[in-house]
């Protein structure tokens, strides 16, 4: 095992080491934000959790996995001879339903309220610790007497519903593997998914409520279960009470799950036994099932949810907007926030639904202190105007989160000053499906943060932004993002298929795991995250991230949103093309184009100003929200687009709609 070398500013070579930048770095932000001493004074984390991790990173993750209700201790830390197969604290035992709920209701607080569930109709209900065992419990047995045993796959195909986590943490108690599938995708994805895990039971519900109506989901589980052999049953959640086809493998949870006992004996299960599986679309197509283990997952979350957000179980109301069908719901939705004893909101519908201000009413109404949101949402909200959230109450919020995508400087600031009333720490969090928990970011109350930057990587973690030789590209360079150290939530693999795991995330550089992503580091050894390097540009043999010229259109006043692709170009090999949201309400005008490729040349430099920009009104997204720029940049290069397009042209508009319903289906 060798040693750990975190990414802190002061390690990384200087600029001269460097023979060049795999990535161009071209913007600069000098703003910056301390803690203030009040929150610093009460914060979870502290400085010296890095001194810690880097006197000794193994005895330091050991730390944190203290923090668990083992029943049986590990003999082994980490064992890494298996690289890239980790074990992390192997030979030990635990139950994650027990660390995430009886152990709490054990200790006295059954009582506290471990969901706020809202409707999207506006029903709500709130489940206790104590309720929530009750169900985990019902929900076990349940499964069992399907005839579900440790180490099977459970398909979950469910709207945001309680029943949504109280499946989850049924499976992990009896040790089955769940596959939770995204609500949105289509029969052919579910199919393909519960195909490849080779899942015998489905949990699903008639449908959900999503922009004022009810959505159906169970004629998709009909038409995949039909072509699926291994499965057994289909378990259905009554949530809308619309009709539903009934086939013979079908029982109502409300039956089966109801008449159980609620009491269940909980087995533990090996530190490295199997989690869950979640698939998410790679470059070829074909669904990649991300493998997660016991042990090191549950440990990483619960100390990044604990630090990170600085959970205080007794006072604080924690929203993760995610939904459970990608990992920020699995990790901070369920896990994380469970095994802390926090108090959580789950909201079922969308944030227009019935009005654009519904995030802020639930904000105000259930006192909402920590928000974790993505990038997207918060550059959604800027386009519909800031007196929206200005009508409510929202002093209740105390730090703010954001995930999934690198977060633009302004759309940060916006989001300090309108959201979080310019007290509230923003942690900007890196991390992936692969990863997952989070490895890059400030700690609220020890760091001082930057706008639009994920900052370092936290205690723990080893990370370092590299050339194309794997040479640390030094601070002021821009690169590739590596993982220089195992760590405890990492994937163990690609479900049936680990070749494409050694290939996919560890053939580039001997010993690293390559993310996909571009990042640089500014002057201080801060992290900026540049975007996934297949959307990197080559303009004139300058790389250039889309995320830098997106993050220069947003800070000009009149820009909601933007997103940039590099179109092949017979001069300059790629050119740059633009695709622009306006705010709510302004007059796009006659030079708004030239003003913007005039101020994106004035931020980051004549290289970067956008052969074309296109002012449209929606950009095409893959359900977690991330932009699909290769959907644009198909537009963008066989479509006869003008120099200066000023407004949505319904061609345009036309073909983002079609590319984004055959990208859904994979994503
Ligand atoms: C991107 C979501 C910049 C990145 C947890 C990563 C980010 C991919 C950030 C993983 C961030 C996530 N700043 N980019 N704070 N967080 N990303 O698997 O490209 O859905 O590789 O996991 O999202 O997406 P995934």
């Amino acid at each position: 095992m060798t040693t750990t070398t975190p990414a802190t500013p002061n390690e990384s070579p200087t600029r001269s080491d460097v023979s060049h930048d795999a990535i161009e770095n071209l913007s600069r932000e000098d703003r910056a934000f301390p803690p203030s001493a009040e929150f610093a004074a009460q914060a979870n984390a502290t400085a010296a959790l890095y001194d810690a991790a880097a006197a000794d990173r193994i005895a330091f993750w050991e730390e944190q996995a203290r923090g668990l209700q083992w029943e049986k201790p590990w003999h082994t830390a980490l064992d890494w001879s298996g690289a890239p197969f980790a074990k992390w604290f192997d030979g030990g035992k635990l139950n994650v339903a027990v660390n995430c709920v009886d152990r709490h209701v054990a200790a006295g607080h059954g009582a506290q309220v471990a969901y706020h569930f809202e409707g999207e109709p506006g029903d709500s209900r709130d489940i206790t610790y104590a309720e929530l065992l009750t169900e985990v419990c019902r929900a076990a047995n349940a499964l069992e007497s399907l005839g579900v045993r440790a180490g099977d796959r459970v398909a979950i195909y469910l709207p945001m519903i309680p029943e949504a986590a109280v499946a989850m943490l049924a499976c992990a108690r009896i040790g089955a593997v769940h596959s939770v599938v995204f609500g949105g995708f289509s029969a052919e994805a579910l199919r393909s998914r519960i195909e490849d895990a080779q899942a015998v039971l489905v949990i699903t519900s008639d449908g959900g409520h999503r922009k004022g109506k009810p959505m159906a989901l169970k004629p998709a589980v009909d038409e995949a279960v039909a072509a699926s052999p291994s499965v057994r049953n289909v378990l259905v959640v009554k949530r809308t009470g619309q009709d539903v086809e009934w086939t013979d493998k079908d029982l109502w949870w409300h039956d089966v799950v109801d008449a159980q006992p609620d009491t269940h004996e909980a087995a533990s299960f090996d530190a490295e036994h199997p989690l869950f599986i979640l698939y998410t679309s790679g470059t070829t197509g074909k669904p990649k099932g991300i493998l997660h283990t016991t042990g090191g997952y549950l440990t990483q979350v619960t100390y990044t949810h604990r630090t990170v957000f600085d959970l205080k179980p007794d006072t604080d109301v924690f929203w993760c907007t995610a939904d459970i069908g990608w990992v920020t719901g699995h990790s901070y939705v369920v896990y994380g926030p469970l095994a802390n004893r926090a108090t959580s909101l789950m909201y079922e519908g969308t944030p227009d639904t019935p009005h654009n201000g519904r995030w802020w009413e639930l904000v105000e109404k259930y006192r909402v202190s920590i928000l974790y949101t993505a990038p997207t949402a918060i550059r959604t909200f800027m386009k519909w105007g800031e007196d929206i959230p200005a009508r409510f109450d929202m002093s209740s919020l105390r730090v703010l989160g954001s995930v999934g995508e690198p977060i633009n400087p302004e759309a940060w600031m916006w989001y300090r000053r309108v959201i979080g009333g310019e007290r509230c720490p923003i942690v900007d969090t890196w991390w992936q499906t692969e990863t997952g928990g989070i490895m890059i970011s400030p700690l609220p109350g020890v760091t001082e943060t930057k706008p639009g930057s994920a900052m370092t990587a936290l205690p723990g973690i080893g990370a370092q932004v590299v050339d194309d030789e794997a040479r640390p590209v030094g601070n002021g360079g821009g690169g590739y993002l590596v993982l220089t150290e195992p760590w405890p939530a990492m994937l163990r693999g690609i479900w049936g298929d680990n070749q494409r795991y050694v290939d996919t995330y560890w053939s580039r550089w001997n010993g690293l795991y390559f993310a996909g992503d571009g990042a640089k580091l500014d002057e201080d050894g801060a992290i900026w995250l540049l975007g996934r390097v297949d959307d990197v540009m080559n303009v004139s043999g300058h790389r250039i991230s889309t995320t830098e010229v997106e993050s220069a259109l947003v800070s000009h006043p009149s820009v909601a949103e933007s997103a940039v692709v590099g179109a092949s170009d017979d001069m300059t090999g790629q050119g740059i093309v633009a695709f622009v949201i306006l705010r709510e309400g302004v007059d796009p005008g006659e030079n708004v184009v030239a003003d913007l490729r005039n101020h994106v040349a004035h931020e980051i430099g004549p290289i970067a100003k956008p052969r074309q920009i296109l002012l449209v009104a929606e950009l095409p997204k893959t359900r977690s929200g991330k932009i699909m720029r290769r959907l644009l940049r198909d537009i963008a290069e066989h479509r006869e687009i003008g120099d200066v397009t000023t407004l949505a042209d319904a061609n345009v508009m036309t073909l983002i709609g079609q590319g984004l319903d055959s990208a859904n289906a994979e994503d």
